[in-house]
């Protein structure tokens, strides 16, 4: 096991410690999360590491990216297991902003999203993108890091932050890792927890559809036809479908015609809990 990271709490602590790797000359990954760490976020850790000598991991529950109604203020917040995850694949940092640091008395800065943003997540939580492009920004711009590291299970978040990074020319390169799963196929998730035992035995439902859905395009299905039976599927395991599409995987736009690369995408209730997922097609 490695030292605990340090913690920081402020831009300009965050910005004392980052002008220190750049003095040694150190590229410096940034891993943003809302903490409540897992696998998935210990993989894009360690992938940060290969990247950069210095790494520093955000833990900030972005108020912003949560409507009223949503699980904001019952979101797990597990620091002191977090900071020993962190501890044993050597982040160097870790950056743990107040709600106040992040957004001061007086903020009135949004990010107009489209193009990728559009439909999917943003027909059932409006709110949410543009509270995630704000954050991600502002931690983009206050870490100054080389890269930074994003996982495919939030796939409409990853096109939406690299479209965002490129279109304001942040000096960032973002990276994406794939989605880490248990060995019966659900995807890791922080929210995963949620679930009781009844609802985690039912869980895997989602990627089982899409892993069929996937198939049945390779094998000439159309995409319109498989995510049909996706969320057939889905429903008659008793989620309530938000919704099952074939989107191109890189814009996002629904699909025009054949041969080009799609990406299915799937989210759904169970029970009190909103799981989501992709794959590949
Ligand atoms: O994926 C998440 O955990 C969050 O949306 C992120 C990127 C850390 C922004 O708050």
């Amino acid at each position: 096991m490695g030292q605990t990271p340090k913690v920081v709490e402020t831009v300009a602590a965050l910005r004392e410690e980052t002008a220190r790797y750049r003095a040694e000359g150190s590229k410096l990954a940034i891993v943003p999360t809302m903490g409540a760490l897992h696998e998935g976020h210990i993989a894009l850790v360690k992938q940060a590491k290969a990247l950069a000598r210095r790494v520093v991991v955000s833990i900030f529950v972005n108020p912003t990216q949560f409507a009223p109604n949503e699980d904001f203020s019952r979101y797990p917040r597990t620091l002191e297991r977090d900071l020993a995850l962190l501890s044993e694949v050597d982040a160097d940092l870790v950056y743990l902003p107040s709600a106040a640091e992040m957004y001061p008395e007086g903020f009135a800065t949004r990010i107009a999203l489209s193009g990728p943003a559009e439909g999917l997540e943003s027909d059932f939580r409006p709110h949410f993108f543009s509270g995630v492009a704000i954050v991600v920004a502002k931690l983009f711009l206050q870490s100054e890091a080389d890269f930074a590291l994003f996982g495919e299970k939030d796939y409409q978040q990853l096109k939406v932050v690299t479209r965002m990074a490129r279109d304001l020319d942040l000096k960032i390169e973002v990276v994406p890792l794939p989605t880490v799963r248990e060995p019966d196929g659900l995807a890791l998730s922080s929210r995963n927890r949620y679930l009781t035992p009844e609802e985690r035995a039912v869980a895997p439902v989602i990627s089982r559809a899409l892993n069929a859905a996937a198939a049945a395009i390779r094998a000439g299905t159309q995409p319109q036809a498989a995510v049909e039976e996706a969320r057939q599927t889905i429903a008659a395991a008793g989620l309530n479908v938000d919704y099952v599409e074939a989107r191109h995987a890189e814009t996002l736009a629904p699909p025009e015609g054949l041969g080009e690369p799609i990406r299915l995408l799937a989210a759904a209730w169970l029970g009190k809990t909103r799981l989501i997922d992709n794959m590949p097609a």
